[in-house]
């Protein structure tokens, strides 16, 4: 997949409400290929904004993390087939039978329809846990193994790729080969605040690790201008890969 800077930059439209959201569409659509919508916006305003944003041209990531048994991910993944998301995501701690009755169902909604079939990225450790946060909850396995681990699994399952944070990215691509997306929030260019992100990476340092999709909220949101910092972090992509 040969995707143009602005197809890798996803915008986290982490806001309280679609007002918001489809105002940050208009302004960034030229310079953000695609629009996350998560658990906050999407328990406010539901499926409608999804539709929304699309109606504007723009692709949307629902990062949905769906984590339950087979049958019910599989049949919430056949519903995102009909919003035309273009990613959605589920938990690869789901397990390899959630995840390819998924894949499968999700595949054969999309050939019955007609429609786009979505990516589909296995969420595999949450960015802002570390070894300690891991132990706490009885997994023993070092966190680049456990992430490893996962990924294999999701590949195997037939997903398309996965989220992780940006320090696991070149192990994943030196485990996963080079056709499997990989997907990283954790974001923080050098000129913004690092928030909660204990596991970041700037733009261009995630892209020559080897990232398809950046995930970038706050850097932008609260930025001064938004139009000026996703123009700084595309022109930061386009550099690392020039270096490439
Ligand atoms: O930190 P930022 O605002 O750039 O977050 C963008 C997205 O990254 C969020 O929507 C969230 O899904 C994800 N995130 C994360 N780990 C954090 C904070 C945010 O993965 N610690």
């Amino acid at each position: 997949m040969t995707l143009t800077v602005k197809e890798r930059l996803v915008l986290a439209l982490d806001v309280d409400d679609g007002e918001t959201a489809l105002g940050l569409v208009e302004r960034l659509k030229e310079y953000v290929g695609v629009f996350k919508v998560g658990m906050q916006l999407f328990t406010r305003e539901g499926p409608e904004i999804i539709r929304r944003i699309r109606e504007r041209g723009s692709k949307v990531f629902y990062d949905a993390k769906y984590h339950d048994i087979p049958t019910t991910v599989s049949r919430a993944g056949r519903m995102a087939v009909g919003l035309g998301v273009y990613i959605y995501n589920v938990h690869t701690l789901g397990g390899y039978e959630m995840m390819v009755e998924t894949a499968q169902a999700t595949r054969r909604e999309a050939g019955k329809s007609g429609g786009e079939k979505p990516l589909i990225l296995g969420v595999t450790v949450l960015t802002h846990m570390n070894q300690e946060i891991l132990k706490e909850v009885g997994i023993e396995r070092s966190l680049e193994e456990e992430v490893i681990h996962l990924a294999k699994l999701a590949q195997r399952a037939g997903l398309e790729g996965v989220v992780s944070s940006p320090r696991e990215i070149r192990a994943i691509r030196a485990a996963c080969g080079a056709d499997f997306l990989i997907l990283t929030p954790g974001i923080r260019p050098p000129w913004a605040e690092e928030n909660d992100q204990r596991r970041r990476m700037t733009p261009g340092e995630a892209i020559k690790s080897g990232a398809d999709f950046l995930v970038v909220g706050r850097p932008i949101l609260q930025a001064r201008d938004p139009v000026e910092a996703a123009q700084r972090i595309l022109k930061e992509m386009e550099e690392s890969i020039a270096k490439c």
